[in-house]
């Protein structure tokens, strides 16, 4: 459901996609080509939630953000399943993966990966390009490349599609 809450509807822009089972709340903006799957909760209640363009957001993710803060999320971020994003900023290009959870305050860097089950804990920086596992997240000494960034790129370009087929595919 996408709905309103004190007066504060969610903006979603061209091209994304929100799945009838995910809920968007409040004062939530989406940019384009983003997919929202199923059961996801963004909820812009006391908070705000701000996505960027191309950014997908997998089954069971939930975004939400402390009393008059704001989680920011880049543009071509992916949320892997069940990520929670909770009053952080993720830049560009970073990956969480399924099962992560990036906590108050934390920033985690454009091209940042995060691995599956990590918890980047309350105010953690996670450098650009690194990548970081366990919990609290440990940053790993090696660094993304090209190699495996042109891997990416595909995949979540794979995501703007869905969220272009499902409008049509979904029946
Ligand atoms: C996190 C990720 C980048 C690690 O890849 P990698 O660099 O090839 O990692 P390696 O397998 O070489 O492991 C490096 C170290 O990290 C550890 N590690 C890797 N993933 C881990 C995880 N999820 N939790 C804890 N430790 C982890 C390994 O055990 C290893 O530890 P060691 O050096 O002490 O032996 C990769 O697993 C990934 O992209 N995961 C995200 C997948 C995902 O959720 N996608 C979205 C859903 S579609």
């Amino acid at each position: 459901m996408i709905n309103s809450f004190e007066g504060k509807a969610p903006v979603i822009g061209d091209g994304s996609y929100v799945h009838p089972s995910a809920d968007v709340l409040g004062n939530v903006g989406i940019g384009s080509g983003c997919w929202i799957g199923p059961g996801a909760r963004l909820r812009g209640d006391y908070g705000r939630i701000e996505i960027g363009d191309n950014s997908s957001v997998e089954d069971n993710c939930v975004i939400h953000a402390r009393p008059d803060e704001q989680t920011t999320i880049g543009a071509w971020v992916t949320l892997g399943h069940s990520a929670i994003v909770h009053n952080a900023t993720v830049h560009d290009w970073a990956l969480l993966g399924m099962g992560s959870i990036v906590s108050d305050w934390a920033v985690v860097g454009e091209w940042a990966v995060v691995g599956e089950g990590a918890v980047v804990i309350q105010g953690q920086k996670i450098p650009a390009h690194s990548i970081a596992v366990g919990t609290p997240a440990r940053v790993l000494g090696k660094k993304i490349e090209e190699a495996y960034k042109a891997k990416w790129r595909e995949f979540k370009k794979v995501y703007v599609d869905l969220a272009a087929r499902y409008p049509a595919g979904l029946t």
